[in-house]
């Protein structure tokens, strides 16, 4: 017997389970001697017929320890959908129980599947949601021969987009025992074959998001963050490329996690070159108690399929997270256009010096104002405040409604910083509530950036922060917040849980802070969050359920913002990203780069600015009223529109890219020069994505005052196959080439394309 929907189809005889659309097949089986799950393909759509079993292949490896006398039966050699370590299996597992005898010896079979439609509702935990009818989920629920408990593995797949999602929930179905939960990964997924290289984002502070491209080796490379946040250090995104693929062509599979805590993504090649990729939890002190009729759900992970390179595989990501994650009230909203004080005033400010700054913004036609760290408490340092979330009268003497109205009739939105996971040790709160603080109160609690982190794991913490913001936000129009987290957690030890429960901890911490989030947007729906950890420390698809849009990076140089916002455009879209322009020198690096390009640069983001707007010339003021009027108006564009990366900036010195909008037919190319070489060599800037007989208007914009530089009608073919010629022709014109305005470096061009009709 079959049963098929237009997404799954399974055959119930031979337990084959297929999930596809157009573009992606994701098969695999039971194997009927032993009841597991075996992996038989992940790729681009098969529309073979149902029976699948020419897909087997089995050498016969008779030494090998097996589950039955048959030489065949050993798990070490069999591709797996969710593999227990141990059990035949040297190679790491997804999940691992502790049983009350110690030990750790499951055997989990299958019992059965059901297809249901749409996106499973995780809670409050991030979850793909949205568009339910084009999507359905296959629950696939294994039985473990020695205990209650229950695996159920989901997938989910939808109509359009070439992702898989997967979770699993463990379920205790005795009335009596608990068991240990020491691991429980979202994802493990076993490849045929060892020929990719491993692609990540690393970093630091100030520095996120740097791409490196590495080939496979024999044993493990892993990823991870033990640091209570998705990290700087690692974002959690792998992907595994072909050899042989490129930013355009070839086979690439990305995976990622909608989670913001601690994680590991590993990939492991075996001896006889499977490759297997696992991404879930860190298990680092992960030990979660499944108490009698208890359930514990992972987070989903995202695996992105694309044979059009790694450009498939990133507009894959970036259109599931627009469809699927950001709530989907901010996706198309225009966003207003922002200024935010910190790298103005940084904690020196008081009214009149911010008023200052949002008058000249409103000339500046700007939507929103921001005031950053440094309204509350104390807080003339970093050293001091966190958690007590008062307005400082000395600083803002008539209060913060009075700020915040006075910016409103100007007619500017108003948004706050806050810093809600932390405090520090100067505050009522930290004096009322010692036991609070994370860390053990006989031990070393290690401080970081001066403060320490509140016990998120502990709900009246939650409550009670929540009480204190939304007393801030009760208390004037505040239309935007920015939660930042400024330190990671170490010393990681929670008063509230019992000695047997402190491996949930980190689990529940982040947990915590979703909960807080969802307590926000429960109660101020209207509110615009931008996350923020010290910038891109907390940047992962989970944060985008609940906050629409990120700090990138506390980098705001434009020469590095474009490594940074190039790495992050690996899987997620611009509108995530939030990006400003700033002062030169540059806070971080001190370069100084042209006003124009510290814009075309961050035009490719959600724009905004970061400076002293007081202290500019009339021509900066102008350059930017004009940059403020051209961002309006690709902001829809930019919102929507696929991205290409046209050229790295982590190998060429004219890194390059462009967005274009198949609807509209409209994009905006932006290319940059880093340094200026004399005598400099031809070049050309092909452009993706366009319809090849159709006839664009390409037009250079001058961002200096919003003009057009040059405009011609180009076909899409000639745009693609030729590219936008960079070049000069300086024939018959030696005095023009003598008398042009000298190049620079840090120099940019923007083009833009419109249909011709
Ligand atoms: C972090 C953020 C910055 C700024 C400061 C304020 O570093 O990333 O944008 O808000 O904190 O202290």
């Amino acid at each position: 017997m079959t049963t098929s929907t237009n997404l799954i189809t399974v055959d119930e005889q031979a337990k084959f389970f297929h999930l596809h659309n157009e573009q992606i097949s994701y098969i695999f089986r039971v194997i009927p001697e032993i009841g597991q799950l075996e992996q038989v393909y992940f790729g681009p759509v098969i529309t073979t017929p149902l029976d699948f079993h020419h897909l087997i292949s089995r050498e016969f490896r008779p030494s090998n320890n097996q589950l039955i006398d048959d030489g065949t039966s050993s798990l070490e050699h069999i591709r797996q959908e969710y593999p227990c370590f141990g059990t035949t299996d040297f190679r790491q597992g997804a999940y691992a129980i502790r049983y009350a005898s110690g030990d750790y010896i499951s055997e989990f079979k299958y019992q059965q599947f059901a297809i249901t439609s749409g996106y499973p509702d995780l809670g409050e935990l991030p979850h793909a949601r949205y568009h339910d009818e084009s999507a359905a989920t296959l629950t696939v629920t294994l039985q473990d021969q020695y205990s209650p408990l229950q695996i159920q593995l989901h997938y989910t797949i939808s109509t359009k987009n070439a992702v898989i999602i997967r979770s699993a929930t463990f379920v205790n179905t005795s009335n009596t025992d608990s068991y240990h939960l020491d691991r429980a990964l979202s994802l493990n997924l076993d490849l045929p074959d060892a020929d990719y290289d491993l692609i990540h984002l690393h970093g630091a502070w100030a520095k996120e998001m740097q791409v490196e491209r590495r080939p496979l080796m024999t044993g493990r490379m892993a990823i991870d963050s033990d640091r209570g946040a998705s990290s700087h250090q690692h974002n959690p995104f792998l992907a595994l490329a072909a050899t042989d693929s490129t930013e355009k062509d070839g086979l690439v599979y990305g995976a990622t996690l909608l989670y913001s805590g601690n994680f590991l993504g590993q990939v492991e090649v075996d001896n006889y070159d499977v490759t297997r990729l696992s991404l879930g939890i860190s298990p680092t002190q992960f030990d979660w108690t499944l108490t009698p009729q208890s359930k514990f759900q992972t987070p989903e992970a995202v695996l992105a399929c694309s044979h059009t390179g790694l450009t498939g595989m990133s507009q894959a990501f970036q259109q599931f997270f627009r469809e699927h994650v950001i709530d989907q009230k901010w996706v198309d909203q225009p966003k207003p256009i922002l200024i935010n004080n910190w790298e103005a005033t940084y904690f020196d400010f008081d009214e009149a010096k911010l008023l200052k700054i949002a008058r000249q913004a409103k000339q500046l036609d700007l939507g929103l104002f921001v005031l950053d760290d440094g309204w509350f408490g104390k807080r003339d340092s970093d050293n001091s405040s966190l958690g007590n979330w008062t307005v400082d009268h000395h600083k803002l003497p008539a209060g913060l409604s009075h700020l915040a109205s006075e910016v409103n009739q100007l007619g500017l939105k108003f948004g706050l910083w806050f810093e809600p996971e932390m405090i520090s040790l100067d505050t009522p709160l930290a004096a009322e509530h010692p036991e609070w603080i994370v860390g053990h109160p006989q031990k070393r609690r290690s401080q970081g950036r001066n403060q320490y982190v509140l016990d998120f794991s502990n709900p009246d913490v939650v409550s009670a922060i929540f009480e204190q913001m939304a007393a801030i936000l009760h208390s004037a129009a505040i239309s935007y917040v920015k939660w930042d987290m400024n330190r990671y957690i170490s010393e990681a030890f929670s008063t509230y849980l019992p000695a047997e429960r402190q491996g949930e901890f980190y689990h529940r911490y982040i947990m915590g802070v979703y909960h807080l989030y969802h307590l926000l947007i429960t109660e101020f729906p209207e509110l615009l969050i931008e996350s923020c950890a010290g910038g891109g420390g907390r940047f992962d698809g989970g944060i985008l359920y609940y906050a629409s849009q990120g700090w990138t990076s506390d980098d705001t140089d434009a020469v590095e913002r474009l490594k940074i916002q190039y790495g992050a455009s690996m899987l997620y879209p611009l509108q995530s990203m939030g990006s400003h322009v700033s002062a030169v020198p540059n806070h971080q690096v001190g370069r100084r780069t042209p006003l124009s390009t510290r814009a075309a640069v961050a035009l490719f983001g959600t724009f905004g600015y970061e400076l002293d707007i007081t202290k500019l010339t009339a021509t900066e003021l102008a350059e930017i009223k004009a940059q403020i009027q051209f961002a309006k108006s690709v902001q829809p564009l930019i919102q929507k529109g696929k991205f290409y990366r046209l050229a790295s900036p982590f190998t060429s010195n004219r890194p390059a890219w462009e967005v274009y909008d198949s609807e509209t037919k409209t994009g905006l190319i932006g290319y940059y020069q880093i340094l200026n070489p004399a005598n400099p060599s031809y070049h050309r800037l092909q452009l993706r994505g366009l319809v090849p007989t159709q006839k664009y208007q390409l037009t250079e914009i001058n961002l200096s005052n919003n003009t057009i530089l040059s405009t011609e009608e180009v076909f899409g073919d000639e745009l693609q196959n030729i590219g936008i010629i960079l070049n000069k022709d300086y024939t018959n014109k030696a005095a023009e080439y003598w008398q042009r305005p000298q190049p620079t470096d840090f120099a940019s061009r923007l083009f833009q394309l419109k249909p011709t009709e």
